[in-house]
């Protein structure tokens, strides 16, 4: 299949797209490269720079497109809070502008980078796709307006959509790994401390509702979620659609992050207790049990010391992320 990747520069998309080569896929990168990096675009991928917000440039974009994978967003949960309107106008703008161009160029198919941040605070755990929805800030607000926005399109014209709301992920792909700037993440501020290029960790929180007071995150490898998408592409070719998670269903405090990496690295990382960050849930950890029915998903990452591992090794080899 052709497929168009928007944000193919970025951290998960350009790992998606690593394997959508390696299947034999022809891809399309769409990216305005405002926080993904020119040396994330592997080869023998088409690369287009612009924004998805101008109609003159995406309509030729996807023309001979079979399906989009739309991972192109701002991702900041702590910068959405603190600036919404850039949130609402990027990530909203930006699928609305891509919607009504695959519209016009009659492509259907469609495979959303939604997030956990759709869920909020849950009432329980793990949390399952009928789970209320109640973002905790703007980022997932824009999230779940996205994906009301896709099924009001599917009604309408036929679109055929499936969001993937991703619990945290991490790791590193064979040759694309995780490289924000700045880096709000915690996995690679914590092995940026062990490999003492930051002086110390600030842990947002020690009063949660939580077994040690730091906040619960699923983190699931890069390479999982990847593997997940090739699957979710052939189901939605199939008819399927819908929202699913995808994580690991199992939760890690941030101390027992800091205390995994420490084993993994053989080094300290010094740590202190900060304030909570705003729009931070105290536990996010996923029942993945539709995705792994329906697509028929497997985990082969599962470990956290295999996750930290691997993005230990992608930090060790591109300390400074990619190159300018
Ligand atoms: N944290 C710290 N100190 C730091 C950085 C993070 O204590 O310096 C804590 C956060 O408070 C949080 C946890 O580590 O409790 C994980 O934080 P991340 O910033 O790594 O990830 P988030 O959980 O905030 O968000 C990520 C993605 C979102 C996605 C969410 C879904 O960035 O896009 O996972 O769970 F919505």
């Amino acid at each position: 299949m052709r497929i168009l990747v928007t944000g193919g520069a970025g951290y998960i998309g350009s790992v998606v797209t690593e394997f959508l080569m390696a299947g034999a896929h022809d891809v399309v990168v769409v990216d305005d490269l405002s926080t993904g990096h020119r040396g994330a675009i592997g080869k023998g991928v088409s690369f287009r720079e612009g924004t998805l917000l101008d109609e003159r440039f995406l309509l030729p974009a996807l023309d001979g497109i079979d399906a989009v994978c739309h991972f192109a967003a701002f991702s900041q949960v702590a910068e959405s809070v603190a600036d919404p309107i850039a949130y609402y106008r990027n990530n909203i703008g930006g699928a609305v502008s891509l919607l009504a161009a695959m519209r016009k160029t009659g492509v259907k198919f469609f495979l959303f980078s939604s997030s956990a941040a759709v869920y909020g605070e849950p009432d329980e755990t793990p949390i399952r796709e009928d789970a209320p929805l109640r973002p905790l800030n703007a980022y997932g607000n824009t999230k779940l307006a996205i994906e009301r926005l896709l099924a009001d399109c599917s009604a309408a014209w036929g679109l055929k959509a499936l969001s993937l709301r991703y619990f945290n992920a991490a790791g590193a792909g064979e040759s694309h790994g995780e490289d924000h700037r700045p880096e709000t993440h915690l996995i690679p501020l914590v092995l940026d401390v062990a490999l003492a290029r930051r002086d110390e960790l600030v842990v947002y929180g020690n009063d949660y509702p939580t077994r040690d007071g730091t906040c619960v995150r699923d983190y699931i490898h890069v390479k999982d979620l990847a593997s997940a998408h090739l699957l979710g592409l052939e189901k939605l070719i199939d008819g399927y659609g819908g929202v699913l998670n995808l994580g690991n269903g199992r939760g890690f405090t941030v101390l027992e992050v800091i205390r995994a990496a420490e084993k993994v690295t053989g080094l300290e990382i010094p740590y202190r207790f900060g304030e909570r960050r705003q729009g931070d849930p105290a536990v996010l950890v996923a029942s993945s049990d539709k995705a792994e029915k329906d697509l028929g998903w497997k985990r082969f990452y599962p470990g956290i010391e295999e996750i930290l591992r691997d993005a230990y090794t992608w930090k060790q080899a591109r300390p400074d992320g990619y190159p300018a």
